[in-house]
């Protein structure tokens, strides 16, 4: 098994392992010496992995109860939050009790976020079952909800107390949510790594998955590490999300899916980037071939009068200014922060 140490102020493990999964709830029962907690999952994990879990947990001699979202980025809201603290209340949490986010990133933000303020903070463990949440938001400890200004507006960092993660899980998630994983595997090859981004081009990613999970899960380890608050350097971890985010805003969330819209944000920072010089000449083109291998989207029809005004609320706009993502070159980001003038000038030249 690779383990990983993750050094934020509340240190935690991330075990990686095939096959994992099958042995979570004794590694659960070793972990915590509480025997009371709720796991939170959607209906579709639920129905291919929870009832699993729960039963290898009764077996432990826990106590449990299974908090059910309806699959789908708009569960990640303010009512469902609502609805689990008072389920959590019933189901007699207490302050050493813990909640398990077994599922993707919509189950494991509003997960986590419920753990950071469920009795002022009780613990949580993360059981990513989608690429993205294997490789980005089960680890770092970013949790947020949605309103209906954007997305996760609100929320809090609050760090998971262990992490178990079985790429096996992947094997039962449809081709599109899986590309939409690699959209973010895309974007650590292209942020922080050239010999990554090699290794996704030349090879089928199926032979190399538990390895470049493994290296993405490092690369986002060592930023998190040095700025678990999201000040400088985590902010290269949204290459492609300023663009991306304000795509889905534009499409209410619907017909277009996160992965797919950084993919195109990728795409639209690095050719304005070509066009400026501040992007070495081709590389679009490089990335834009590796996105099409997973079958992403690299344009859509938007405007970048839509794009401007849909970024607006972005976490990374501090006033006048925005901080945006650029690449020179495949494996090296920069931050590159402008006013709002400037912002627009970037993508509409
Ligand atoms: P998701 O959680 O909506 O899951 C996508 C779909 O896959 C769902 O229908 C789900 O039921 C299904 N599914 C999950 N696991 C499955 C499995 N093993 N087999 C079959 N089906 C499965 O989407 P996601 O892409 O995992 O997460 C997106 C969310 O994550 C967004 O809300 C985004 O904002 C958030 N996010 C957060 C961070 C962070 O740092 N906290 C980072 C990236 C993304
Ligand atoms: N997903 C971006 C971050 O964790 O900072």
């Amino acid at each position: 098994m690779r383990k990983i140490f993750v050094k934020t102020n509340n240190p935690y493990e991330i075990m990686v392992q095939k096959g994992i999964f099958k042995s979570c709830s004794e590694i659960i029962a070793d972990f915590f010496s509480s025997r009371n907690t709720v796991i939170v999952t959607d209906e579709t994990v639920y129905r291919i992995y929870g009832k699993t879990l729960k039963n290898k947990l009764l077996r432990e001699g826990f106590k449990l109860n299974v908090f059910i979202l309806k699959d789908g980025e708009q569960s990640k809201n303010l009512d469902n939050l609502s609805l689990l603290y008072e389920f959590l209340s019933k189901s007699q949490i207490t302050r050493n009790d813990f909640i398990i986010a077994l599922g993707g990133g919509v189950v494991g933000d509003l997960a986590g976020f419920a753990a950071a303020s469920f009795l002022r903070g009780i613990s949580f463990i993360q059981i990513p079952t989608t690429l993205v949440a294997q490789v980005d938001s089960s680890i770092g400890g970013k949790t947020a909800i949605n309103i209906k200004s954007g997305k996760n507006l609100v929320g809090a960092f609050n760090q998971p107390s262990l992490v178990i993660c079985d790429p096996d899980l992947l094997s039962t998630l449809s081709s599109k949510t899986f590309c939409d994983g690699m959209g973010e595997v895309i974007k650590y090859a292209a942020s922080f790594s050239e010999s990554l981004f090699t290794k996704l081009s030349k090879n089928n990613i199926y032979d190399i998955l538990e390895e470049v999970i493994f290296d993405c899960i490092i690369y986002k380890k060592n930023i998190v590490e040095n700025d678990e608050r999201d000040f400088g350097n985590r902010m290269k971890l949204n290459f492609g999300h300023t663009v991306g985010h304000a795509i889905e805003k534009y499409n209410n969330y619907k017909n277009i899916t996160h992965g797919q819209a950084v993919s195109i944000g990728m795409v639209y920072i690095m050719q304005q980037g070509e066009k400026l010089g501040i992007t070495r000449k081709n590389e679009t083109e490089k990335l834009k071939k590796l996105l099409k291998k997973f079958n992403l989207p690299t344009t859509v029809d938007i405007s970048y009068e839509d794009i401007f005004y849909n970024s607006l609320s972005d976490k990374k706009r501090r006033g006048n200014n925005i901080t945006i993502v650029t690449v020179s070159e495949i494996g090296k980001s920069h931050l590159l922060t402008l006013n709002l003038d400037e912002y627009k000038n970037f993508l509409s030249c």
